[in-house]
């Protein structure tokens, strides 16, 4: 072997030096349960995405290779950070590693937002809701800082269903901190005149409301306790994000209220996506 060729082969077998592509720096974390946790991290400058929308984000795997996963961009679109909320599965691939995030690490982030959970896929309405369950909030909690989302309907009801109290902790401190928003406050106005509903339930632990959405929908519990008429296709329209089984179930009772599935090139009257799961 001559120098030249030892000295090439050399080269390419070198271990490469672990650089991270699109990189940004972890700026915030906060766990909420041993099962949840948010954090918030730079924004490429770059990056112009849709309140709603999601992006891939990850951390370098151990072959060298991102290890990427969805993720719903959890701030809005004007915010100068974007911000996460994920589950912490002890075995999931990326959640395992990304629940020990801390201020200053680095992530991976490819800036190709996409998404149906997005203003553009309805048509107008009077009334949006935006259905949860778990992590499935993360879009709204983009959705709900959107002054858009406000602009854009008289009324905006936000229902989270969880298991367990502490699991609605995030989104009711994210509804207090809107209510607290000098601009969003404007927009929302004062407590009882408030276009914006919060109606968390729980169903496996004791809270003030208990049950599926689903089931309250069903009932026609969730309209008494709001005070208003059920969903109708000339004044509703929907966003759901949860668990597969739940998005199911919703698109299945928003479909017999008469509201019809949208998307980006096709408006109509409710929208669906899966919350993340690793
Ligand atoms: P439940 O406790 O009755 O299963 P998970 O943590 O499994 O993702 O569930 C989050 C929340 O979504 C739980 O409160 C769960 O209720 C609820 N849920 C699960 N499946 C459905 C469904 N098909 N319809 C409505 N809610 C559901």
């Amino acid at each position: 072997m001559d120098d030249m060729t030892e000295a090439l082969l050399t080269d390419t077998a070198k271990p490469k030096v672990p650089t991270l592509p699109d990189a940004q720096k972890v700026t915030f974390v906060k766990h909420w349960t041993d099962k949840l946790f948010s954090f918030r991290c730079t924004r490429p400058a770059s990056l112009r995405f849709r309140s709603g929308e999601f992006v891939m984000i990850g951390l370098m795997g151990d072959n060298g290779r991102p290890l990427l996963r969805a993720y719903s961009i959890a701030s809005p679109s004007w915010d100068e950070e974007l911000e996460f909320y994920s589950i912490k599965v002890q075995d999931g691939p990326l959640t395992s590693r990304l629940q020990h995030l801390e201020v200053g690490d680095e992530i991976i982030l490819r800036p190709k937002p996409v998404g149906t959970l997005v203003h553009d896929a309805l048509l107008p309405g009077k009334r949006i809701w935006f259905f949860a369950t778990g992590t499935g909030f993360a879009p709204f909690a983009s959705l709900l800082r959107d002054p858009q989302t406000y602009e854009d309907y008289e009324e905006v009801i936000i229902t989270h269903t969880c298991r367990e109290v502490g699991e609605l902790t995030y989104g009711a401190e994210l509804i207090d901190s809107i209510r607290n928003d000098e601009m969003l406050k404007e927009l929302i106005g004062e407590e009882n005149l408030s276009k914006l509903r919060y109606y968390p339930t729980t169903t496996r632990e004791e809270s003030p409301k208990m049950g599926r959405i689903t089931d309250l929908m069903r009932s026609g519990e969730v309209f008494a306790d709001l005070g208003i008429d059920p969903i109708a296709p000339e004044t509703d329209r929907a966003m759901v994000c949860g668990n597969l089984a739940f998005n199911l179930e919703i698109k299945e009772l928003l479909e017999g209220f008469g509201l019809n599935e949208g998307a980006n090139s096709d408006p109509k009257e409710y929208v669906v996506e899966k919350a993340f799961v690793d």
